[in-house]
């Protein structure tokens, strides 16, 4: 395996049930540098560039919503294998079918409002990573 960097967000949702720090230390816990965290709140435009590829999905309206209704905290993270980890750290989109111990599972509230995001591919890693960071914020 080798040292790889991925793509996190904590959601609005989990900030605004105040488990930002909990989603962190579980984060850390589970064997992850955070190379980098950042607060924002997106606007629609950055929420709909960033979830470009679901724009035909019926769901895609209420993403973007959700995306852009209140801050969320942006985050490289780094480990051996971290795009794979990392979506195993978080668990199922459904927190309902998420297994038990990942964030999804405890902190997720529905499909929609699933408390964290993941990149899917290295290709997804290092688009979304350009999208919100700059090179010289991840050091
Ligand atoms: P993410 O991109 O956020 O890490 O989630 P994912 O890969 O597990 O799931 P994906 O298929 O990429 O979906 C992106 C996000 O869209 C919302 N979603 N809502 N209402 C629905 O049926 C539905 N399906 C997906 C979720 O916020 C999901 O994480
Ligand atoms: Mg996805």
């Amino acid at each position: 395996m080798t040292l790889e960097r991925t793509f996190a967000i904590i959601k609005p949702d989990a900030v605004e049930k105040n488990n930002t720090g909990k989603i962190v230390a579980h984060i850390e816990k589970a064997g992850f540098r955070v190379v980098s965290i950042k607060k924002l709140h997106m606007t629609r435009a950055v929420a709909e560039g960033f979830y470009a590829e679901h724009r035909a999905r019926g769901f895609f309206g209420e993403l973007v919503d959700f995306m852009s209704r209140s801050p969320c905290f942006i985050l490289c993270l780094e480990a051996e294998g971290a795009i794979a980890k990392w979506r195993d750290t978080m668990g199922a989109t459904n927190p309902e079918k998420a297994a038990e111990g990942t964030i999804r599972k405890i902190f997720g509230g529905s499909v929609g409002e699933n408390a964290t995001h993941g990149s899917d591919s290295p290709e997804s890693a290092a688009r979304e990573l350009a999208y919100f960071f700059a090179g010289m914020e991840l050091i």
